[in-house]
């Protein structure tokens, strides 16, 4: 009898060689990682042939669609015309970027440097900060998330992102406004939102009393979407500004529409800041990071500087075409009316499902952060990792975030329909059912 050699799927396959080539600190989602093959608007394909529903966008990053025709046409069009070039040449792409960025950005922020990621932009906004003011010392807040490399690192505050290598000097973290686990013990409103105070006292005694920037997340992407009291930026801006300090809002996550009727999120608490950075939806998944201001900021940076990448024509007319999608198709306002529509059926989830803590965040950006018990609010990985699990078996794609790992990240292209986030918060229902203590 004759044994039919075993043949391995061809997910089983790229897994293998992504263990053997690939630095193990590669992580990937699920117990079984997922093998992508191919994507067209809110689906995406493994390389085994089954579509999932895709609710976290490579990390909210693809915001009109997967492989939208609006915005691969125009790159296919420009990577044959003009392809690299560096930034020592202008080219058209480059400058009708940055025009149309400077007519969607809040105040006087009109001046675009491009770059190939947030961690670039963030990098770029606190030299500038540092150079424009003339002070070292940054503030930046807990549980915020800022990047890769050495100086994102030091903004970062979750101890797993900041393994070794990382120079905190400069650095000081204010508490963060994180009411369903308040750092103070209080509850909102009556708190008064007294956290806001520890910025000042933070720079009063552990800064030199100047500061070059205060750094944050307008609602903390990583941190499990954390959304602060709608009067929280407006108090830290005047403590801010009273210390001498740039306000830098990174919008690496809440940028391009994200949260729903505005561009920015930092629009929705009311403050204009200095430096606005931004990268993942920007370009809808082609690498772009951007860092914007005022021209008399922008002016402070001193010394010879360039980005190879940065502001590469591809890139700049894969973003540009994606804010004209945005544009086009209505999609600050999409983004408004799916994410209350969501956020209720979310909602509802959480009654039916204990384990549902808290639900929070705005527009097509919403976190469940899940709990063992309501009362102790002791934070449930493990359920987290088996609801993500079990979505996946079922057909959806989401994201997890949370210092503890306990938080069911949410954020769909800005461009679904009714019927997406019904199928979706069918899988979630399904998937909650499912799990098993
Ligand atoms: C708020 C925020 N800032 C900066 C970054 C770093 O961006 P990148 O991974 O493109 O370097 C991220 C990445 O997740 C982020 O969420």
């Amino acid at each position: 009898m004759t044994t039919k050699p075993q043949t391995q799927s061809r997910s089983a396959e790229v897994l293998r060689k992504q263990k053997e080539f690939l630095w193990p600190a590669v992580f990937n989602y699920y117990k079984e990682p997922l093998v992508t093959d191919r994507a067209s608007m809110q689906h995406v394909w493994d390389l085994d042939g089954k579509q999932y529903l895709d609710f976290f966008g490579g990390i909210l990053t693809v915001s009109v669609g997967h492989c939208n025709p609006k915005v691969t046409g125009p790159i296919k069009q420009q990577v044959d015309r003009l392809q690299h070039t560096s930034t020592i040449y202008p080219n058209e792409q480059i400058v009708a970027l940055a025009e149309k960025i400077a007519s969607i950005t809040p105040g006087e922020l009109t001046q675009s440097f491009f770059t190939n990621s947030g961690t670039e932009a963030d990098e770029t906004a606190i030299l500038l900060a540092r150079m424009a003011t003339g002070n070292f010392d940054e503030v930046a807040l807990r549980h915020a998330y800022s990047g890769g490399s050495q100086l994102a690192k030091s903004v970062t505050a979750h101890a797993a992102w900041r393994k070794s290598a990382v120079i905190s000097v400069g650095i000081a973290h204010a508490i963060n406004p994180y009411c369903y686990r308040c750092p103070l013990g209080l509850t909102y409103p009556d708190c008064e939102v007294r956290c806001a105070n520890d910025v000042e006292n933070l720079i009063q005694t552990g800064t030199s009393g100047a500061i070059a920037a205060f750094i944050a997340e307008p609602i903390q992407g990583v941190g499990g979407f954390i959304t602060p009291p709608p009067e929280y930026f407006k108090i830290v801006f005047k403590v801010v500004k009273k210390y001498g300090g740039l306000f830098i809002s990174d919008e690496v996550q809440t940028g391009f529409g994200r949260t729903g009727k505005k561009w920015f999120g930092i629009e929705q608490w009311e403050v204009t800041p200095d430096i606005i950075t931004c990268a993942k939806g920007i370009a809808n998944g082609t690498p772009m990071g951007a860092t914007v201001t005022r021209p008399d900021v922008a002016a402070q940076l001193k010394g010879l500087t360039l980005s190879t990448f940065g502001g590469n024509p591809v890139a700049c007319t894969a973003a540009l075409s994606t804010i004209q999608v945005m544009e086009e198709e209505n999609l600050l306002e999409n983004t408004a009316t799916m994410g209350a529509y969501f956020r209720s059926k979310l909602e509802e989830l959480q009654q039916k499902h204990a384990l549902i803590g808290d639900v929070r965040g705005m527009g097509l950006m919403q976190g469940l952060e899940l709990v063992k018990d309501r009362a102790t609010k002791e934070p449930a990985p493990e359920a987290t990792a088996q609801v993500m699990d079990r979505a996946k078996e079922n057909g959806l794609l989401i994201g997890k975030g949370g210092l503890y790992g306990n938080v069911l990240r949410l954020s769909p292209m800005l461009n679904i329909g009714k019927a997406d986030v019904d199928e979706a918060v069918r899988i979630l229902d399904k998937s909650f059912s499912e799990v098993r203590a």
